[in-house]
């Protein structure tokens, strides 16, 4: 992960009359890409919002590009685009027309030769152009949104559950997309979501956040290394004697046997690692394989949503 802060929220509350929607939130953004993870109703969205000045924080410090996101709003906007959760286009005009239009409300260059490079930078390719944006794909769509994100070649591009409503195949392409901005146009990215599975390829950085505040923050390495369990599988003969003496240590959270192995979910690897021998020699059984089952994101989420 490159190292280099870009941006950051320090105890950042913001309430809505008497709902709090981010409650002491304090986060870093890094440049590459950045996955802002949360079940609905977390506050990415008032996350989002309040880092473009669009709303201001109660109480807290938030900063992008050191400038402050409320006061010095007009100077981020101008680094930074942005696709919201809902896309609004007219779809009476052309794809070209509708970015040429948006071009010209930011200020950026509306030279269509421009314009229509940077369509087929998100892959939308000329013939596709002069069309009607009202007879566009979900996916199409998503991409038109992205290209008018990336006017005026910002820094960063905060995406608002850019992958939603779309299909597995679209969210591929998208975060494929994504991902080669970033590394042939260092471009950095903020991307909202609560689907985890597909981020866990693309980021660099994961700030997991629920009700208004911070879980963890990190690679994904970071993201594993404090995960409450962890699953092995062992293969050992017999397999029946050694589950007897597993049942009983209070490491042990579950223990199955599925295809003549162990399933073992532990709370400390690292002890279980130690005793599985001594269990085994006691026993007078052979140990063939311990295998640690990699866990995903989402059950590292999972569970750390559960145990805050
Ligand atoms: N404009 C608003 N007025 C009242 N409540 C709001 C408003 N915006 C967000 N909230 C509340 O703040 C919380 C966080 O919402 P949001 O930021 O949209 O979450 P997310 O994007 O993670 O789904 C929710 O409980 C939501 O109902
Ligand atoms: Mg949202």
């Amino acid at each position: 992960m490159d190292c280099e802060i870009i941006g950051e929220f320090r105890s950042v509350t913001k309430r809505f009359g008497s709902a709090v929607a981010l409650d002491g939130l304090s986060l870093k953004i890094y440049r590459g890409i950045n996955g802002l993870i949360g079940p609905n109703g977390a506050g990415k969205t008032t996350a989002i919002r309040l880092s473009l000045g669009l709303i201001k924080a109660d109480a807290g410090c938030a900063e992008l590009f050191r400038f402050d996101c409320w006061n010095d709003s007009l100077v981020i906007r101008g680094r930074v685009g942005v696709l919201y959760e809902k896309l609004a286009f007219y779809d009476n005009l052309s794809g070209l027309e509708q970015l040429r239009l948006m071009a010209k409300l930011k200020g950026a260059s509306d030279s269509v030769v421009k314009l229509r490079k940077l369509l087929c930078l998100v892959e939308l390719d000329e013939s596709v152009h002069g069309r009607r944006v009202g007879g566009y794909s979900a996916g199409m769509r998503q991409r038109l949104g992205l290209a008018q994100a990336l006017l005026g070649n910002p820094e960063l591009v905060i995406l608002d559950e850019p992958t939603a409503n779309l299909d597995p195949l679209n969210r591929v392409k998208i975060l494929e997309l994504i991902t080669f901005l970033n590394k042939e146009h260092d471009i950095s990215f903020l991307i909202s979501s609560h689907i985890l599975p597909e981020l866990e390829r693309v980021c660099d950085n994961f700030i997991l956040m629920n009700k208004g505040k911070l879980l963890r923050q990190g690679s994904i390495v970071q993201m594993f290394e404090k995960t409450v369990t962890t699953k092995f599988i062992v293969r050992v003969q017999p397999v029946e004697s050694v589950m007897v003496f597993l049942k009983d240590e209070a490491y042990v959270e579950d223990l199955a046997v599925i295809d003549d192995c162990l399933h073992v979910v532990v709370r400390d690897a690292v002890l279980f690692r130690k005793r599985l021998p001594l269990l085994v020699g006691q026993v007078g059984a052979s140990l063939d394989e311990v295998r640690m089952v990699k866990s995903d994101l989402e059950t590292v989420f999972k569970s750390t949503v559960e145990g805050a």
